[in-house]
């Protein structure tokens, strides 16, 4: 009977779980499957767990926005007892959530933004002398490891304020307690906090590395006294900024006391869960993003030209508000985040037992609500030839990029604190490589994926050739 749940309700579904997400990556086994069952069908885990996956951008929307207090949760997992728990990401929408992101959002804002280029410029001048060396040897290299020195530098000197340099510094221990925390293999605690819950609760066990998120914390603490100490220095990292919101609310009223800090801005513990997950929601997702815009770029070299005159034509300098208003950056970056949005699957989960929007399908609590970017942004009633590159479709009047069939970072209230950080990051990245650099052409450069893996991460190394130095050639 529990197997035919979703058939009886005329819901289109395989019979049982589903073991095809080992034998391949996730996205392509996803993607079969709609291909098969269409827009909407439900999914049966090993051990009691239900999904339904909705493909349609109009539904999406509206569950989340109209319906997202049916559907506040992210997951049903245990999450376990450090501050992660507290981050935006792994909350469920409810007034903490609401409280919380009305604090972190304003550290995104672009006035703020502006201020953290300086950092990114700094670190960018270290990414393009690294790569100095490979256009001098004219031999092949793997750019991953320089994308990724990239992001978990401005990660760490955006969030925290804290100058790494990975490649020079690989033993740092920011660099390696970050990489505990987003290792990509999955761990047995880890299954059983997210597959069997009661069991995780049970044994006490923790998701997430647990020595590894208490450094963060302690990290978060002290920067924490630090800017409480420095009341007259203004903030341009995250974690200040967020101190900042704190004690303009203290301000407003002297008699809140420290501890009741809480009531009026955000706690120690709740400061320090957000610095966690900008590393873990933002150092993969921007790290692969950046991955995926060189392989079409070398594969596509007709952009790479077009991209360099562009940046060649402009009088002023590179900052936050002329990089956005780049029409051929935008609309490779947008195209790149359309074919491979490095999060394949984004969910809700029902916290009561509920029905979805006007279908009349029945949804118990803990059933998950699953939409694929990856598949929603191949539909060819929004994007006729879907698997081809074209970034014109997000250049000019008709751009896609505010259609609600464009994705990439969610939809609606969750949508992604961080975008425009993302945005901001990887269009000065891609303006520095481009304007130093020529990607040496190759059509067939092909990539290949993790198996059960969420983020849509290239297996194997990106082998990049480069040009020599532009200012050597031209
Ligand atoms: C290319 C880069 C990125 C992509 C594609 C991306 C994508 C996403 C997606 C799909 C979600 C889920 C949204 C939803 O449920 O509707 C999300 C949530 C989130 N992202 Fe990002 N992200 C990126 C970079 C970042 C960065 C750099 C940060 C922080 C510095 C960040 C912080 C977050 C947070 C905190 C959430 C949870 C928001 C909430 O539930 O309220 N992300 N992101």
């Amino acid at each position: 009977m529990y197997y035919t749940f979703w058939q009886r309700q005329g819901v289109k579904a395989r019979l049982g779980p589903s073991f095809g997400w080992i034998r391949k990556p996730l996205h392509e086994f996803f993607y079969e499957e709609a291909k098969k069952y269409g827009n909407i069908f439900g999914l049966y885990g090993f051990i009691g767990q239900r999904g339904l996956i909705v493909n349609d951008p109009k539904m999406v929307r509206e569950i989340s926005i109209k319906e997202l207090h049916k559907f506040p949760m992210r997951f049903a997992g245990h999450m376990g007892e450090t501050s992660m728990v507290h981050s935006l990401f792994m909350m469920q929408a409810n007034d903490d959530w609401k409280r919380i992101r009305t604090i972190v959002s304003p550290a995104f804002t672009s006035g703020k933004l502006k201020a953290m280029i300086t950092p990114i410029n700094r670190i960018l001048d270290n990414f393009v002398r690294n790569l100095d060396k490979h256009g001098e040897s004219g031999e092949m290299f793997d750019v991953k490891i320089y994308t990724s020195a990239l992001t978990m530098d401005v990660i760490a000197s955006c969030a925290y304020g804290i100058e790494v340099d990975s490649i020079s510094r690989p033993n740092h221990p920011l660099i390696k307690h970050a990489q505990r925390i987003l290792s990509h293999d999955v761990s047995i605690k880890q299954i059983i906090c997210f597959v069997i819950p009661f069991l995780a609760r049970l044994l006490n066990l923790e998701p997430f590395d647990r020595e590894s998120t208490k450094y963060f914390d302690d990290l978060t603490f002290k920067i924490i006294e630090e800017r409480l100490k420095a009341k007259n220095q203004k903030s341009k990292d995250l974690i200040g900024l967020m101190v900042e919101q704190t004690l303009n609310d203290q301000s407003e009223s002297n008699e809140v006391d420290k501890n009741e800090r809480k009531l009026k801005g955000i706690s120690r513990e709740e400061i320090a869960g957000q610095g966690i997950i900008f590393f873990l929601a933002g150092y993969d997702t921007t790290n692969v993003t950046l991955c995926h815009i060189i392989y079409y770029l070398i594969k596509h070299p007709e952009w790479q030209d077009k991209l360099y005159d562009e940046l060649c034509a402009q009088d002023s300098p590179l900052d936050y508000e002329s990089l956005r208003s780049l029409p051929v950056l935008n609309g490779v970056i947008c195209e790149t985040l359309r074919l491979k949005p490095p999060l394949t699957t984004v969910q809700r989960t029902a916290h009561e037992d509920t029905t979805l929007l006007n279908t009349g399908i029945k949804i118990p609590a803990k059933t998950a609500i699953i939409f694929h970017p990856y598949i929603i942004h191949r539909i060819p009633e929004y994007y006729p030839d879907p698997e081809s590159f074209k970034p014109e479709r997000f250049i000019g009047e008709n751009s896609m990029e505010s259609s609600i069939a464009f994705l990439p970072f969610g939809s609606g209230n969750r949508l992604c604190v961080g975008m425009r950080f993302a945005q901001n990051e990887l269009r000065a990245a891609v303006a520095q490589l481009i304007l130093h650099y020529r990607l040496i052409p190759d059509p067939n450069l092909k990539l290949e994926y993790f198996y059960g893996n969420d983020i849509l991460s290239p297996k194997k190394c990106i082998q990049v050739l480069l040009s020599a130095h532009r200012a050597l050639i031209n």
